[in-house]
């Protein structure tokens, strides 16, 4: 379905830090008036400085500390709830550093997106600059995909990728990959706003009229 003013697609935006990929979305949403509506900006830990920016904004910005919690369904319960009384189209990570388990993947199954530093399925999981100047790829990048209950794996909507110098540090990378993963976010965020996302039964992402989504830079490959 595509979106309108008067239909937006509505946005959950889940942070731990901060939240520089959740600015990036806000900031094409607010200038480009994009049909979205942001219902929150939540962060699992009260220091993440994502959460003053999006105040700052007028933004409804909220704290579900993972720590307030016993074990780890206990907090995926309460984010849950939270979240569905919110009625979210779309649960956006965005540097969110806890890992959702397999019920609550499965509650909200294919509107979970995440946007990892990496080109999945190469480095899951942690330290992917690290990874990937360990493993001499020449090509790193960032993947945005749909969550499923496997860590850092999922159907793939879009990429993006930089080249690997030779004085690249985990730090150089991770800094030149940056704006590459905003402009990759922003523009699944827009395709999803105009209703052109499907996720097929055979496991891949369709989107509508768009054969490229694969960045080199910040540059949509054409
Ligand atoms: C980004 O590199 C993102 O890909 C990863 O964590 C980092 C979060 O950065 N999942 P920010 O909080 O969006 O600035």
């Amino acid at each position: 379905m595509e979106h309108t003013p008067e239909r937006p697609l509505r946005v959950a935006i889940l942070i731990s830090g901060r939240g520089s990929n959740m600015q990036a979305l806000v900031d094409a949403v607010m200038a480009d008036h994009l049909p979205v509506r942001v219902c929150t900006v939540l962060a699992n830990r009260a220091d993440a400085a994502g959460l003053d920016w999006a105040r700052a904004k007028g933004l409804q910005a909220e704290c579900l500390s993972h720590r307030d919690f016993d074990s780890r369904d206990a907090f995926d319960a309460a984010l849950r709830a939270r979240l569905d009384a919110l009625a979210p189209d779309v649960i956006l990570l965005a540097g969110f550093m806890r890992v959702l388990g397999h019920d609550f993947v499965r509650h909200f199954n294919g509107r979970i997106i995440n946007i990892h530093p990496s080109l999945l399925p190469a480095f899951p999981g942690l330290h992917t600059h690290q990874q990937a100047l360990a493993q001499g790829v020449q090509w790193h990048g960032c993947t945005v995909h749909f969550v499923t209950p496997v860590l850092d794996h999922g159907p793939i909507i879009a990429q993006g990728a930089i080249p690997v110098l030779a004085s690249d540090t985990p730090d150089s990378l991770a800094a030149r990959l940056l704006p590459v993963e905003h402009q990759v976010y922003v523009q699944v965020l827009r395709w999803l706003a105009e209703g052109r996302v499907t996720l097929k039964d055979d496991g891949r992402v369709q989107v509508a009229g768009v054969d490229h989504r694969a960045w080199a830079g910040d540059t949509l490959f054409e």
